[in-house]
């Protein structure tokens, strides 16, 4: 359940109530909190982590480097000419699946398996994100987990994300610049190193340390001896025309979904001339076609029902193994890979919206806050709503679950 004090200071956020925390740090400035979270475990070991990386459906990297000096040693060529540091280093990136013989040796020094997603595939991982239920979810992306032996990283670069970049074993060194308008990136390389970093900070993070920094700062983490493991929750923070490109991609859907029923009135030019020149675009096309593009956008709701069924859209490599009907009586709770928001007029789950309004509404948002519903609750719902509930149960969405749990 959500048991967030939004006003309440935390040692997560370094003493901070989340409200100050997004008032005062949020999108500001980066922020480094010792021990912002005593006792931290890993959520999984690295043999678990290792595993999962070998699995299908699971997102994961491989990041490889060799540094520069050793790499000149041995193939007798300096072929970048930038000076020692990160764009002089050869650097190797493989996407997963991997099987374990595919993966380094543990001692061998300056690599990195990178897994996203964690939340959707590990218990543990998913938990972890129950305290920075303070940002909307509409912003979340995912849990990621890096594992590195010494020396280990993806070198110098800047995300568009917000991020909370939590220490869960071993220790790793951060250092962090200020956010470049002239940012560019070495060429060349299969990983985004920035060409020019003049980092300001230099922190270690050891287990339970927290760095927070908003997007576009400049980060390099390097992994100081072995068997670094580090949690990173990130925040998108979208273009607008990125935004844009999503929510057109799902109107074009709409509007062809329109075309295919085959009942929208077609133009007509029976005012058309003889043309002398039948090259040119006659005008009334032009302000038809115009027309037809506003309409799309006519509706009041299209930009709120699209940009709701985007964000709640699942990753790509998300399925659901089909649950089983909901019986009388019962709570429910999200499951892990769920995303669940809400507007004024929508419910939106998994890339669906629903209309919902008065007690319906009310109890559904209440399920999209805390990802679970009592079952004081879900016998309170509208057939409908109820019936929503029951297909969701039925697509895995969600589960029953025992009373007392949800204490
Ligand atoms: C890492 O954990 O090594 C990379 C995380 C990041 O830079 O966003
Ligand atoms: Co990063």
């Amino acid at each position: 359940m959500n048991s967030i004090q939004t006003h309440a200071p935390t040692p997560l956020l370094g003493g901070l109530s989340p409200q100050a925390f997004m008032r005062r740090v949020w999108q500001r400035r980066p922020l480094l909190v010792r021990q912002a979270w005593p006792g931290v475990q890993p959520p999984l070991s690295r043999t678990e982590l290792f595993a999962l990386a070998a699995r299908e459906g699971v997102e994961s990297r491989l990041v490889l480097r060799e540094v520069g000096a050793e790499r000149a040693n041995r193939t007798g060529r300096t072929d970048r000419t930038d000076g020692p540091g990160p764009a002089a280093d050869a650097w190797r990136v493989r996407h997963g699946p991997f099987s374990r013989r595919a993966l380094p040796a543990l001692s061998r020094p300056a690599w990195t398996l990178l897994v996203q997603g964690l939340d959707l595939h590990v218990g543990a991982a998913h938990e972890m994100l129950a305290p920075f239920r303070f940002v909307p979810a509409a912003r979340l992306d995912d849990l990621m987990v890096s594992w590195a032996s010494s020396g280990g990283g993806v070198g110098p670069h800047a995300d568009s994300y917000d991020v909370f970049l939590l220490q869960v074993q071993g220790r790793r060194r951060w250092r962090v610049a200020p956010p470049d308008p002239q940012a560019a990136f070495v060429e060349g390389l299969p990983v985004k190193i920035l060409r020019r970093f003049e980092p300001v900070h230099d922190w270690v993070l050891e287990p339970g340390d927290m760095l927070y920094l908003p997007p576009l700062w400049g980060h390099d983490g390097v992994a100081e001896g072995g068997d670094c493991m580090t949690c990173s929750v990130g925040f998108r923070a979208p273009s607008g025309p990125d935004l844009a490109r999503e929510l057109l991609q799902r109107l074009a859907d709409e509007a062809g979904d329109v075309a295919l029923e085959g009942t929208a009135p077609l133009y007509v030019d029976a005012s058309q001339v003889a043309t002398a020149n039948p090259g040119a675009v006659p005008p009334a096309l032009q302000r038809f076609a115009a027309r037809a593009l506003a309409q799309t956008l006519r509706d009041p709701l299209a930009v709120p029902r699209t940009l709701g069924e985007t964000l709640s859209e699942p990753k790509a490599q998300v399925w659901f193994e089909p649950g089983r009907p909901l019986p009388a009586g019962v709570a429910v709770r999200l499951d892990a890979r769920t995303r669940m928001l809400y507007d004024e007029r929508h419910v939106f789950i998994n890339g669906e919206s629903y209309r919902a309004a008065g007690r319906d509404a009310q109890l559904l948002r209440r399920l999209a806050d805390t990802r679970a519903l009592g079952a004081d609750d879900v016998a309170r719902l509208g057939t409908d709503a109820l019936g929503c509930l029951c297909q969701w149960a039925e697509a895995g969405w969600l589960h029953a679950v025992a009373k007392e749990v949800l204490r």
